[in-house]
């Protein structure tokens, strides 16, 4: 219950500018891993980090990820009605080249949005909080994936 009032309360403003938000995260990811911006096959192609973030295409695809998590805000009481959702989700993941072990980093890259946006907020609770929603998306997600 503790962990669920430190994720409500840190996203009840992050979530109102979700696309700047995502943005910081998204730059993370990129830093993190380059070669996911291969992934990201736009018709306004993401050859740079900055190419794909001034790309609309791209800044909805963030607004997407922003919405998923926002879902899982909303859902903290009971995440399972997500689970197909997120298992059909994983599925269009693996049709678009995404590997499960990519999902690692975006939670990384969330954390580090966290951490920038909190600032003091930012304690080792709250990030556990985080990290354990995240890993419950993360592992739905990749359950989608078939071998
Ligand atoms: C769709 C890439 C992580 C949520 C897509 C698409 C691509 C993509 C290429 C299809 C084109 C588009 O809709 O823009 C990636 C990559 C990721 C990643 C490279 C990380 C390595 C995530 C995560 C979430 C997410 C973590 C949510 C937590 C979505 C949603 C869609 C989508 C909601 C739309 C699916 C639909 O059309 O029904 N992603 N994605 N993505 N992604 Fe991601």
């Amino acid at each position: 219950e503790k962990d669920k009032e430190l994720i409500r309360g840190s996203w009840e403003s992050l979530g109102k500018n979700k696309v700047p938000h995502g943005v910081i995260m998204f730059s993370r990811l990129f830093e993190l891993d380059p070669a996911l911006l291969n992934l990201f096959r736009y018709k306004s192609n993401c050859g740079t980090p900055q190419d794909c973030l001034s790309s609309p295409e791209f800044l909805d695809h963030v607004t997407k990820v922003m919405l998923v998590i926002d879902a899982a805000v909303s859902h903290l009481d009971d995440l399972h009605t997500l689970e197909e959702f997120l298992l059909n989700l994983g599925r269009k993941h693996q049709a678009v080249g995404v590997h499960t072990q990519s999902f690692a980093v975006v939670g990384e890259s969330l954390l580090y949005m966290l951490q920038c946006s909190l600032a003091q907020g930012y304690t080792a609770a709250l990030r556990q909080a985080w990290l354990n929603m995240y890993t419950i998306v993360e592992a739905a997600m990749s359950r989608g994936y078939t071998k």
